[in-house]
């Protein structure tokens, strides 16, 4: 294996966890919470890659913000303005999973890390304050830029880019098998956190490394 001079990381799902909104939509609708949390999620990133393949690119905020109401409608959840807002901005507040922080702390003495992200620059950046890594990160970059999302990919080539790190020297980590398969075919050698034992998609080249968390790196690096 190459030496891997940056870690780069998917943040929805990958150091975040984005189910952590159920909480505040079960408060809102009970016994409803997780199902709202799921439908949002599989929306958002749907509305992502059509947005893409139609060329009618919106940020991952009107993105985000769209699939909620989506999913609010499809749910027959009668959501107020009130609601809505207090469930979008939780975006800015998502959980990071419980390993995040100590693994980053580890592997920054050997690395560069990164986010790379789908996330619109003001969010993401909010997120990555609020939750106390922006001290780890040496970037954090957003899709915003080429206005196109995951798995586009020239979004992979920002990370070399801004980074200033070869292709075949950068390790991506993602949750999302998607866009691991997508970084793996750019050229990326790839860690997929498979954090709840599914199988691997099959829609192209399979990620160099399966684990279950951020902690399992290290041993593979
Ligand atoms: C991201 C989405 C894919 O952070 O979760 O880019």
């Amino acid at each position: 294996m190459p030496t891997l001079d940056a870690l780069v990381f998917d943040a929805y799902g990958t150091l975040y966890d984005v189910h952590s909104v159920t909480a505040k939509a079960e408060g809102f609708f009970p016994g409803k919470g997780g199902a709202l949390s799921q439908l949002w999620r599989t929306k958002q990133l749907e509305y992502t890659w059509l947005r893409s393949l139609m060329g009618t690119y919106e940020n991952f905020n009107v993105v985000t913000e769209a699939a909620l109401r989506y999913a609010c409608a499809s749910l027959r959840l009668e959501a107020s303005a009130t609601q809505i807002s207090a469930l979008l901005a939780q975006y800015v507040l998502l959980d990071a999973f419980p390993e995040v922080k100590t693994a980053l702390a580890r592997l920054k003495s050997r690395h560069k890390l990164a986010i790379l992200s789908n996330g619109a620059p003001d969010t993401l950046g909010a997120l990555v304050r609020n939750s106390g890594l922006a001290p780890l990160l040496d970037a954090t970059i957003s899709v915003d830029s080429l206005r196109v999302f995951k798995p586009a990919m020239r979004v992979y080539q920002l990370a070399v880019d801004q980074l200033g790190v070869p292709t075949n020297c950068v390790g991506f980590v993602s949750s999302n098998c998607w866009d691991a398969i997508a970084a793996k075919t750019f050229g990326f050698t790839v860690f997929w956190i498979n954090r709840l034992d599914a199988p691997v998609d099959l829609h192209g080249a399979a990620p160099d490394h399966v684990i279950r968390t951020l902690d399992d790196i290290e041993a593979r690096l």
